[in-house]
């Protein structure tokens, strides 16, 4: 069997997967269940992302938050089974359509990346190819993923063209036919006319000039105006936000059924960010495209998200809908992220910082991880690891002050000593 005849059955059996899965269970998109993924580290086991379940459904935007380093990147790239050695996924279940990804073979996985679901990468510079233009990686995309409707576009031009051929070769008879009747001056003048006519006609395209023309467009719609020249450039001749929106144009153009954005506008000032968050909402609503937004910014929860995971630690501790999230943070994680967001209302108001620091993930802190920052500790905090409870349907929460059976146990005394040695960071 040829490597292209492989190729098809694989991507055959992708289809035929999506197509029975989808009739399975149309809402639910990606379930990931008790999630681990270790590094394997000389120093130790980095517990990077460590026992993390949450669902995404069709159609919505999972925004996922959290301090730096508590595993948001290691939890988008495990999803695409992107962890590199020494780090590996050693338990958990992402079963993305019904589809178990953690069963595919590399072959099969591949075909899902880039078709179904698509990243765009925190860091630009790594995930574009540095020895090939930036309006050709743009465009691969759209022939990758979007032939049918290139061919449609392509199919257009060329009627427009034999248009133009056919009116051209008109022309050309009626001069045949009126020459002997024509002055010597209006025959130059016919002459000049056809002239100009052949400079309107442009040259047959093809699927690549196509694939270009709307690489060009979707540049422009990141916010770039010179779209043409950026077209014509590599990465390392591009500022930083460029790559990214570059970045962003790619992952745009698959029309995914997921796509996960890992920081995708920390790099860029907030008109564009503003731009490029009102493209994925139109990405979402026109392909029905599901989001996992990660991002330090709670704005940027808050402006897109339909519900929010809170990741601390390589754990989630809080889910809800946005809505709820924000209007009544119960885990005092969650609670310490929020009042640290300047805001005008509280100008007058001390932002809150949560004290300490992130914790080291080689040796994670005992019971609950978030014990040595947290002012609400209980007395068993730091020995029994809460529990993931269910408030209500749409509601989980991993803090013992919400489980029946820890909430009325004794209160942690912080002794002043304590306190003034967290803060020093
Ligand atoms: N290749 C690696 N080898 C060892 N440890 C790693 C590796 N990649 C990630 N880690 C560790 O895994 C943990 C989680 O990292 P991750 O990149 O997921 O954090 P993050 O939440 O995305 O942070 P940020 O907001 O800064 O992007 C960190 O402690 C990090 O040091
Ligand atoms: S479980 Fe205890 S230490 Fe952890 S967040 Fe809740 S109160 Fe704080
Ligand atoms: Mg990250």
């Amino acid at each position: 069997m040829t490597l292209t005849e492989k190729k098809e059955i694989i991507e055959e059996n992708r289809k035929n997967q999506m197509k029975s899965a989808i009739k399975e269970d149309s809402n639910l998109l990606l379930q990931v269940k008790n999630l681990k993924t270790y590094f394997y580290t000389e120093e130790g086991i980095v517990k990077a992302v460590d026992g993390v379940s949450f669902n995404i459904y069709k159609n919505e935007v999972l925004g996922l938050v959290g301090e730096t380093g508590c595993g948001k990147s290691v939890t988008a790239l495990s999803i695409l089974r992107l962890v590199r050695s020494p780090g590996r996924i050693i338990e958990g279940s992402i079963e993305f359509n019904n589809i178990n990804m953690l069963e595919l073979s590399e072959e099969e996985m591949r075909s899902h990346r880039g078709n179904d679901i698509t990243m765009i990468f925190q860091d630009p510079l790594n995930s574009l190819n540095p020895v090939i233009l930036a309006g050709d990686q743009v465009a691969e995309v759209f022939l990758l993923h979007q032939e049918e409707e290139l061919n449609k576009i392509l199919d257009v031009h060329l009627l427009e063209r034999d248009k133009l051929v056919q009116e051209l070769k008109e022309l050309k008879k009626e001069f045949k036919e009126n020459k002997e009747q024509l002055s010597e001056t209006e025959k130059e003048e016919f002459k000049v006319k056809i002239k100009d006519f052949k400079k309107k006609i442009p040259k047959a395209p093809n699927l690549k000039d196509v694939a270009l023309e709307k690489a060009e467009q979707i540049i422009k719609e990141v916010g770039i105006a010179d779209a043409k020249q950026i077209l014509k450039r590599y990465p390392h001749e591009l500022s930083g936000g460029m790559r990214q929106r570059i970045m962003i144009a790619m992952g745009l153009s698959c029309t995914p059924l997921l796509l996960i954005a890992d920081e995708p506008t920390t790099a860029l000032d907030v008109t564009i960010q503003a731009q490029i968050l009102d493209l994925m909402k139109n990405l979402q609503k026109k392909f029905d495209t599901s989001i996992l937004m990660i991002t330090h910014d709670l704005g940027i929860i808050a402006e897109l998200s339909d519900r929010v995971a809170v990741m601390y630690s390589g754990n989630i501790v809080e889910y809800a809908t946005a809505e709820d999230l924000f209007k009544n943070p119960r885990h005092p994680y969650t609670q310490g992220l929020i009042g640290a967001i300047p805001s005008v209302e509280k100008k007058d108001k001390k932002l809150t910082v949560i004290r300490g620091m992130v914790p080291n993930l080689i040796y994670p802190p005992s019971g609950c991880r978030f014990h040595p920052r947290c002012t609400e500790r209980l007395e068993i905090c730091d020995k029994i690891k809460p529990r993931f409870l269910e408030i209500d349907d749409r509601y989980f929460i991993a803090c013992h002050l919400f489980d029946p059976e820890y909430k009325e146990s004794p209160k942690y005394q912080w002794d002043e000593t304590e306190i003034k040695e967290s803060y020093k960071v």
